[in-house]
């Protein structure tokens, strides 16, 4: 019989990708309130979905029942969102990833995989961001998330609960919503360019990220979750920045378009570098798949058939 995962949160971007992966290889169920994603992400995908949250004990305990392994991507995402409800945000991803760490040990689950983030690092100015460096949260958001890696680390060290890490840096992919208020660049980019519409940046766009395709996000958290040796916290970058002016320009004119780029004042608290360490990850033995280019032209192609 084929293996039983769990993934909390995969009717959103990065959780419904990971869904896809491996539906033909394991009995996968999902458990998603839709707080921010989509059951229409799950169209197609071989899985058992449950409409319902990680913060309902018998919601939680009828989808982790019999599970192996245990993707938690569910949280509040936004570090904006978790700005002026940050209580909520506490709610959902810190007591939300201990309530998940207990199921997942009552059933017996060998391996626990968090979603967390580069937002941990906070504005420290150096890159790249090496694990090893003193976390600096800037908001409930980034807090909660490093929470939730402490408690993996205490509960595989208290209760020998398998677990890893993953801190994701700039992750974009088809099924990314360019609507939501606290939408990434990348797909409101794309949406704007398809439409020839301006495109409008904060500052100068000299400010860099690591942009990472999902394929290769899930392509990590299925690795550590196969994994026996990857335990505590890892990087998920490529290793490469790119500054936002640089994306927009490779946007525009990979779609053709007429869009033209336009400067906002710069954002408050907007991070100026962030680039991946990747030697701990690769050190795993984990290789990329594919690239920022490969990525773009996956997700246009994606947003083009959306539009027609
Ligand atoms: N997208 C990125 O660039 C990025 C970067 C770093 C970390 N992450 C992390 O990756 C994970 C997935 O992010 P995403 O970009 O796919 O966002 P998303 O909003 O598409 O996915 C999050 C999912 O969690 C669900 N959810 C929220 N609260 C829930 C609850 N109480 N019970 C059950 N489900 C709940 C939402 O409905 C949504 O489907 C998150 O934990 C996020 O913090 C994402």
């Amino acid at each position: 019989m084929s293996k039983r995962i769990l993934i909390t949160g995969g009717a959103g971007f990065i959780g419904s990708h990971l869904a896809r992966h491996f539906a033909t290889q394991a009995e996968v169920t999902v458990l998603d309130d839709l707080r921010s994603g989509q059951a229409g992400n799950l169209e197609g995908i071989r899985c058992r979905f449950l409409h319902g949250s990680i913060l309902d004990a018998g919601a939680l305990k009828q989808a982790i029942a019999g599970a192996e392994e245990v993707y938690h991507l569910a949280a509040m995402i936004s570090v904006p969102e978790s700005l002026a409800k940050p209580a909520e945000c506490a709610l959902l991803n810190t007591e939300g990833t201990r309530r998940v760490l207990d199921a997942a040990l009552a059933t017996g689950a060998r391996k626990v995989v968090l979603a967390s983030s580069a937002a941990i690092y906070g504005d420290n100015p150096t890159v790249p961001k090496l694990e090893s460096m003193t976390p600096e949260p800037k908001s409930p958001y980034a807090e909660t998330k490093l929470a939730g890696e402490r408690l993996l680390e205490q509960y595989r060290l208290d209760h020998g609960l398998g677990s890893t890490s993953l801190r994701f840096f700039n992750v974009f992919g088809p099924r990314q919503d360019p609507r939501s208020a606290y939408a990434a660049a990348v797909p409101i980019f794309i949406a704007k360019a398809l439409c020839d519409e301006p495109i409008s940046i904060h500052g100068d766009g000299g400010q860099t990220r690591d942009f990472i395709h999902v394929t290769d996000i899930v392509a990590a958290l299925a690795y550590a979750g196969d994994s026996k040796v990857m335990s505590g916290t890892y990087n998920v970058g490529y290793g490469r920045s790119q500054s936002i002016l640089a994306l927009a320009q490779e946007i525009i004119q990979l779609t053709g378009s007429k869009s033209k780029i336009g400067h906002l004042p710069p954002r408050a608290g907007d991070v100026r570098h962030s680039l991946a360490s990747t030697v701990r990850l690769l050190s795993a033995g984990w290789k990329p798949q594919s690239s920022v280019s490969v990525g773009l032209a996956e997700t246009i192609d994606a947003f083009r058939q959306l539009k027609a």
